[in-house]
């Protein structure tokens, strides 16, 4: 399988590029030694990892359009046009999507589920998450997927992004999201399950950047090949029998 790093400068392309070494036929980044967009992806590119930010989707769509090249995105942030952007890619190629590649947090995802189905509209959910002080969006993509799930279960809908001053009482149907920034944290987030008399916590610590580069290293193996459409951890974690 032959690999294309778009994002190839920043803390997870650098790790990339080290994981997949002779892989990688070519880099892309504003950064040395990463080329710019505008010189065209090399015909033998199988799969394009993205791991820069919605900013720099002008310039991937260049590389992509001319060419078939499968993709696996990480990158967080995303806005209605980066979700427009996704699925015009994936009418040509294969697209795997994930804010977070590691299986702890898609098993997070899976209890918070499981949680849910008992617990939604008795409980209320919090969720904190921690991140090193160099990312820039706000909060994880990671928080907003888990937030996704609470509320997919009938969990509560209304986002609460932090919470200051005299805000009133909190409504049922809210679900918070706290960001904390700092320091080198690869990732954490806290689900606080909170109950009348009990309450529980779901937890996640990513210890470093690699499980996330072993993941989108295992997501460009299973695409690759694979039908235009968009795939995500459930079809890679259902191939792998989970
Ligand atoms: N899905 C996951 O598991 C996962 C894990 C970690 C990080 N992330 C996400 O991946 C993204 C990158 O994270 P990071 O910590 O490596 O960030 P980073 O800031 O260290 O790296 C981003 C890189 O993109 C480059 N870039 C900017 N504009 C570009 C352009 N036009 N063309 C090519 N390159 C361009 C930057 O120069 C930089 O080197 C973020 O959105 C982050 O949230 C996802």
């Amino acid at each position: 399988m032959k690999l294309c790093v778009f994002g190839s400068s920043g803390r997870m392309g650098r790790l990339l590029r080290e994981e997949a070494g002779n892989s990688v036929m070519a880099c892309y980044d504003l950064i040395p030694p990463g080329t710019k967009a505008d010189v065209p992806l090399p015909e033998e590119v199988d799969v394009v990892l993205d791991f820069s930010l919605p900013a720099a989707w002008k310039d991937l769509d260049r590389l992509l359009s001319p060419s078939s090249a499968a993709l696996v995105t990480g990158t967080t942030g995303l806005g209605p046009r980066e979700k427009e952007m996704l699925a015009v890619w994936a009418s040509a190629r294969a697209v795997f999507v994930s804010s977070n590649m590691s299986i702890g947090i898609y098993v997070l995802g899976k209890l918070l589920a499981y949680a849910a189905e008992m617990l939604a509209g008795d409980f209320d959910l919090e969720i904190v998450e921690c991140h090193h002080s160099g990312k820039v969006d706000s909060p994880s993509g990671t928080a907003l997927t888990l937030a996704g799930i609470w509320e997919n279960c009938g969990g509560g809908n209304r986002r609460m992004l932090g919470r200051s001053g005299a805000a009133g009482p909190r409504s049922p149907e809210e679900t918070g999201i706290h960001s904390l920034r700092g320091g080198d944290v690869a990732g954490d987030h806290q689900l606080h399950l909170l109950g009348k008399g009990e309450r529980l916590l779901l937890s996640h610590s990513a210890t470093g950047r690699r499980t996330f580069a072993a993941g989108a290293l295992k997501a460009a193996e299973y695409v690759n090949g694979k039908a235009p459409g968009i795939y995500t951890m459930d079809d890679l974690m259902r191939r792998n029998g989970s």
